[in-house]
């Protein structure tokens, strides 16, 4: 058996040549892409949750590890990037780089990261539209709005804005890149409103204890609210589109990242500073905190803020789900006919309504913490990856074109695989099974089909 056969990367790069997407975007269109894309549920919902549960009001140190990780990552990833610009991501890298069986294994995490992921960021919007229906005056009840595990009997909300927005992609609707801007805006506005409204609120004797379960708990907290961080993969993905790569890549991938973390060190020090941490496990702490402090108008408008925000995050992960499956069918990992092309819409149908159920069913029924947690061990793990295949292919294929190069890789790669290994140490005991099981039941897909059926087997069989 080959279970480590590559994709020919000079086939990967002629096909994306043969594309040839028009080179428009600069740094600043960079960093706003990616600020749109990571800013959503994990400030708005899980910085309370991880405050409350693990970090106390360290939770500000906690978005510096986990910003500081991603950092790492995102230099790596950019390289292959940029290099293999082709749909598909880490899983088409990996395919290039390091084989068949790896490639697949990145593949079926990103499911988690996308689909999983899509799936807490749901869950995030319903917390926040329940509480703005709440001021509205229109109070859902519990039983529906709620998981099993949190006193409820679904989370129908999270529910149908996961299946809304499977039938928008259906119908082939792509933000556009006014469209994005717009909502950025908006988003950072939310932001702004918290900081400027609860700011002069803050009451220091909040912040003490500052770790009150010591530095695993800030750790611990960092591995969580790495999930508010996921989307900046989206900037390198986009490599093939700038006008400058080797400089406008970089920046925008630093510039987002660093725009989102003195943000998200902004809102937590707030949050933390207007109420007691263990007041903020629940569905929408940062509107909770403003209504706590008496301003119900600023709450409504910053929910409002933060349901756009997280609407586009949602939208981005549910549409990169399509585009990996769609890379693995190509790839006859997995099989053809649930990729199809809509023949009027022109967009995987069948992919997109399976993806976008299976999503609504993991948010209806699944708390927000342990799907975050599961979408972050698959990230990362994907990640990992990642960073060694650029080095394995600065080794092997030193004299293909690297439109941007990784600055320092034999510091920067170890780097981001030692702090995105960390991250994941981090995570729970449970959440390290979850991802066993869902990496076992991969790789008896693998050996099952995917092995068979595989293009790469095919064209052995036929030489
Ligand atoms: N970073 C994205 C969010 O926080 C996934 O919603």
């Amino acid at each position: 058996m080959n279970i480590l056969r590559t994709k020919k990367i000079d086939d990967l790069i002629s096909s994306a040549e043969r594309k040839g997407l028009k080179k428009t975007l600069g740094a600043s269109d960079m960093v706003m892409l990616g600020v749109g894309c990571i800013i959503g549920t994990g400030i708005f919902v899980l910085t309370g949750v991880a405050a409350a549960k693990y970090a106390g009001p360290g939770i500000m140190l906690s978005f510096v590890l986990s910003g500081l990780a991603c950092a790492f990552a995102a230099l790596a990833y950019a390289e292959l990037a940029s290099m293999v610009p082709v749909a598909g991501s880490a899983y088409t890298y990996s395919y290039a780089a390091l084989g068949e069986i790896i490639a697949w294994i990145v593949g079926w995490n990103l499911i988690l990261e996308y689909s999983v992921g899509s799936s807490a960021v749901a869950a995030g919007w319903s917390g926040y539209m329940v509480g703005l229906l709440k001021s509205a005056g229109i109070e859902l009840p519990k039983a529906y709005t709620a998981v099993p595990a949190d006193g409820g009997i679904v989370n129908l909300p999270a529910m149908l804005i996961a299946l809304f927005l499977s039938v928008l992609l259906v119908r082939g609707t792509k933000e556009s890149a006014t469209l994005n801007k717009i909502l950025v805006f908006i988003k950072l506005a939310a932001v702004f409103i918290f900081l400027v409204l609860a700011g002069p609120k803050v009451n220091p004797a909040n912040w003490t204890p500052f770790m009150p379960y010591g530095f695993s708990g800030v750790a611990g907290g960092a591995a969580i609210i790495f999930f508010a961080y996921i989307g900046f993969d989206a900037v390198a993905t986009a490599a093939e589109e700038c006008r400058n790569p080797n400089r406008d890549l970089p920046i925008g991938i630093i510039g987002s990242l660093v725009v989102c973390t003195i943000l998200y060190i902004a809102v937590a020090a707030v949050l933390t500073g207007v109420v007691p941490y263990t007041e903020l496990n629940n569905a929408e702490p940062v509107a909770y905190a403003l209504r706590a402090i008496g301003y119900n108008l600023g709450s409504a408008l910053v929910g409002t803020g933060a349901i756009a925000g997280i609407t586009t995050v949602l939208l981005v992960l549910m549409y990169g789900q399509t585009r990996v499956f769609f890379a693995m069918s190509r790839d006859g990992l997995i099989p053809a006919g649930i990729c199809k092309v809509h023949p009027k819409y022109g967009t995987p149908h069948v992919i997109t309504i399976l993806a976008g159920v299976a999503v609504a069913l993991i948010a209806g029924f699944t708390p927000i913490g342990i799907i975050a947690e599961l979408t972050n061990i698959g990230t990362l793990f994907a990640f990992v990856v990642a960073a060694i295949g650029v080095f394995v292919l600065r080794k092997t294929r030193p004299d293909l074109h690297r439109p941007f190069r990784c600055p320092a890789v034999s510091i920067v790669a170890p780097l981001a695989v030692l702090s995105c290994g960390y991250l994941m140490y981090n995570l729970p005991g449970e959440t390290w099974l979850r991802f066993f099981i869902w990496s076992a039941i991969g790789f008896a897909v693998y050996f099952l089909y995917s092995y068979r059926n595989s293009e790469l087997n095919k064209q052995k069989t036929a030489n």
